[in-house]
């Protein structure tokens, strides 16, 4: 282990679906792994020749156990390489960097019950968060909503807890999650992820229901906006001008460029690639930023947002 990065040996990767696929890593000097909490997410530094791309992925094994780290990567339609990377080129003996892991959405230690709802490959972080519900013996309850041809996939992960605390929904019906919401004792957490839309509907819903917003967490990993003009980014600390084609994110062009940026769900939700605007104005994307900050022109998520301008100078 160096500084802040892993590198981590694969030891299984199983197909889980044609979609799914689960990789175990252990540590490769035989050691421990770091410690992580339910929740907590591993960037991967994926690499191949000049190619490289760093992408976060929700922990899925026990935090309590660090033996190994595991995740599971869904392979996607539109992939710009990460998951197609992770799906076809690795398999087990590899050996990966990684950074350590880190958590954006925390289990909120003071519940006395957990709502989850999660939609797809949403589930990830849930199942770190039930094995620590498990452990410790706090009722939980989670709803999760999936297409019917990958229900078995999840079921699967899933079919060693209750059958009374899990819910496989595979249409869109939020009845029973109504249900649900309506009739959660005092001191439960609601907790959400997966696709935009399932959570702003589930959200809704509970705040339809007379949920306080500070008992609703969200956590989103989305996919990054369409592209669009190509511009100019300027990156005064390293002194360097990068075109940002039609087609690629400004935070691709400034990785390709070889500059270390600050990045996470890659899709304009968590707020770890804001960046400082030093001239130009930004189009904004993301759902990040308030109303305010937007106005200012002065911060930017490089991962979804372009400009306005033919350049943009930025603090990197
Ligand atoms: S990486 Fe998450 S908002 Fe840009």
């Amino acid at each position: 282990m160096t500084g802040s990065a892993l590198a981590l040996r694969v030891v299984a990767a199983v197909p889980l679906s044609p979609t799914l696929k689960a990789f175990t890593f252990e540590a490769a000097d035989g050691g421990l792994v770091p410690p992580s909490g339910p929740g907590a997410h591993v960037r991967l530094f994926l690499r191949r020749g000049a190619w490289s791309r760093k992408n976060a992925y929700s922990l899925v094994s026990n935090p309590e156990d660090r033996s190994h780290l595991s995740v599971i990567v869904r392979r996607v339609a539109q992939s710009k390489g990460g998951s197609a990377f992770l799906h076809e080129e690795v398999s087990e003996g590899d050996v990966i960097e990684a950074g350590l892991p880190a958590n954006l959405f925390p289990v909120v230690r003071t519940a006395r019950r957990h709502l989850m709802v999660s939609g797809g490959i949403g589930l990830t972080p849930f199942l770190a968060y039930i094995a620590a519900f498990e452990a410790e013996g706090t009722p939980w309850e989670l709803h999760h909503f999936c297409r019917a041809d990958e229900r078995g996939a999840f079921a699967a992960l899933l079919a060693r807890y209750p059958a009374s605390r899990v819910h496989i929904h595979c249409d869109a019906d939020l009845a029973g999650l109504a249900q649900a919401l309506a009739c959660q004792p005092l001191g439960t957490h609601f907790y959400t992820c997966g696709p935009a839309l399932l959570m702003e509907a589930a959200k809704d819903l509970a705040l339809a229901t007379g949920w306080p917003p500070v008992r609703l967490h969200a956590e989103s990993f989305g996919a990054a906006a369409e592209g669009g003009e190509a511009f100019v980014a300027v990156l005064q600390r390293s002194g360097i001008e990068v075109m940002v084609g039609p087609e690629t994110s400004l935070l691709d062009a400034i990785e390709a460029a070889g500059v270390e940026a600050p990045c996470l769900c890659r899709g304009g939700a968590c707020g770890q690639c804001v960046t400082s605007v030093q001239d130009g104005i930004p189009e904004h994307r993301d759902h990040f930023l308030d109303a305010e900050e937007r106005a200012s022109n002065r911060l930017i998520m490089t991962c979804v947002s372009r400009a306005q301008t033919p350049r943009l100078v930025l603090d990197l």
